[in-house]
Order: structure tokens, then sequence, then C-alpha cells
């Protein structure tokens, strides 16, 4: 029998609570999601900061470029006002407070947006090993160079290639790298169900990003695919379980 297709929190559950906040992150948890995708970026202090854009601007109260700002001056801001007033107490996490907090056996997939001349990876890589979690990550990127080079230099360490491209075949692209792949993150609107059975025989796991409605889930859960990305997991994971 094919394994459970997983449901991953895109950003926590980030339909419901301020993305890449804790709040997010323990209401997906608490929804059953088995997995978190996450966004990171570092600090002008070389910590790892959770966080989507490259900016506070959208998702804090503050602005500024998070690589201009210490750990210090980001904790002061409020991360959850702008999604909603009752999560005005939300700050931006440090990845470390996300393994701290989250279940051991959580999957999580790291996005590197940046790789900040390699010191967010050398950061990244420290933090995995310190909390024991490589077994658990899974690090991606829409950058593949990035992930070749991290792999290269950190062979256990588990990649997956982000992209929003109609590939002829998905399996090959993967190969092409020249590293061991470990899983394709696709946008699933160009994804079909025998490009899924492909790539899992060829032994690479496929989670397309964001699935939203019943409608785009089931041709995936049909697909037996391994994971999918959302942002409504209690919403998608009550369409998975009807297929199990
Ligand atoms: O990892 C899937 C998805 O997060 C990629 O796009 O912009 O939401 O980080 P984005
Ligand atoms: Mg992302």
């Amino acid at each position: 029998m094919s394994p459970k297709t997983i449901i991953i929190a895109h950003r926590g559950a980030s339909g419901e609570a301020p993305e890449n906040t804790m709040a997010a992150f323990q209401l997906a948890e608490e929804q059953g999601a088995e997995g978190m995708e996450l966004d990171i970026h570092l600090s002008a202090d070389g910590e790892i900061i959770v966080c989507h854009d490259a900016t506070v601007d959208r998702t804090t109260n503050g602005t500024g470029r998070i690589e201009n700002l210490t750990v210090t001056e980001l904790k002061q801001l409020d991360a959850g006002s702008w999604f909603h007033s009752k999560f005005q107490a939300e700050k931006l996490p440090l990845l470390e407070e996300v393994f701290s907090v989250l279940k051991p056996e959580t999957f999580l997939n790291i996005e590197v947006k940046c790789s900040y001349s390699q010191l967010l990876e050398e950061r990244l890589m420290e933090l995995v090993l310190q909390y024991g979690r490589l077994e658990q990550v899974v690090v991606s990127s829409f950058e593949h160079k990035t992930l070749v080079k991290l792999k290269k230099r950190i062979p256990k360490i588990r990649i997956g290639l982000l992209y929003s491209a109609n590939f002829q075949s998905h399996s090959l692209m993967a190969a092409s790298s020249g590293v061991e792949v470990y899983s394709l993150h696709p946008h699933f609107e160009w994804l079909g169900a025998e490009d899924i059975e492909d790539a899992i025989q060829q032994g690479v796991r496929v989670y397309p990003y964001t699935i939203n409605s019943e409608t785009d889930g089931i041709p995936l859960f049909q697909a037996k695919v391994s994971g999918v990305i959302t942002d409504y997991p209690a919403r998608i994971k009550a369409v998975r379980d009807s297929f199990y």
C-alpha cells in the first residue's frame, strides 16, 4: 500500500492565523497537519527568522529589511495585528523557537528565499543538527543552484525543488540537477497524475502547493501524491481522510 498523503500547512494554518507565526503553526498542529512549510531569512546578527518576505513591512507593524535588523529589534514588532487584533501578541519566530515548540516528529519544509552569501545555510545546518531534525527537514527553494550547493556540502540534508513550470518530465528535471533530490514542490496547476506516478516510481516525493479547495485536492489524492501544501489544513485534511 502506498504511504498516506500528508497535509503540510503552508506558512502554518495561514488561512486562519497570521502566516509564519507560532499561532499559525500551533493551530496547524491542533488541526492535525503532519507537516509545516515555512520561509526563512537571516537577521543582521546572523539568526534565522521565519518570515516570507525579505522585509517586515507587509506582516508586521514595522518597516525595513530583515537583514538590516537585529533579533532584538525584530522581536519588538507585532506580527499578528495585520491579520486580526486578537493576534497582536504574535512575534516573528526564530527558527530555533519552531524547533523547540513543534512536535519533534512534525515534517518541516523549510523554504530558503535567499542564501545571504551562504551564511543562512550554515546557521540552518547548525540548528538542524543541534535539534536533531535531519530526518524531519526538507530544505526547498526556487533557487535550485543554492540547493545543489547545499546538498554537495552536506550530503545528508534533504532537498526539495520548488518550481512553477510545465516540464516535459518532472523527474528528469530533478535528475538533471546531478544530486539526489528528495522531493519536487511544483505549483499544482502544472502537475498531472502521470507526473506524480513517474516521480514516485523514480523515488522522488511530490509536494505540490497551494491546495486550498476540495476540487484542487481530489485529483491529487486520487493520484496518491506524497503530500499537499495548504493554507487550510483542517479543510484539506477532511478531504484527504475521505480517501482512507
Ligand atoms: O513552498 C511552497 C510555497 O510556499 C512557495 O511559494 O511564495 O508561498 O513561499 P511562497
Ligand atoms: Mg514558501
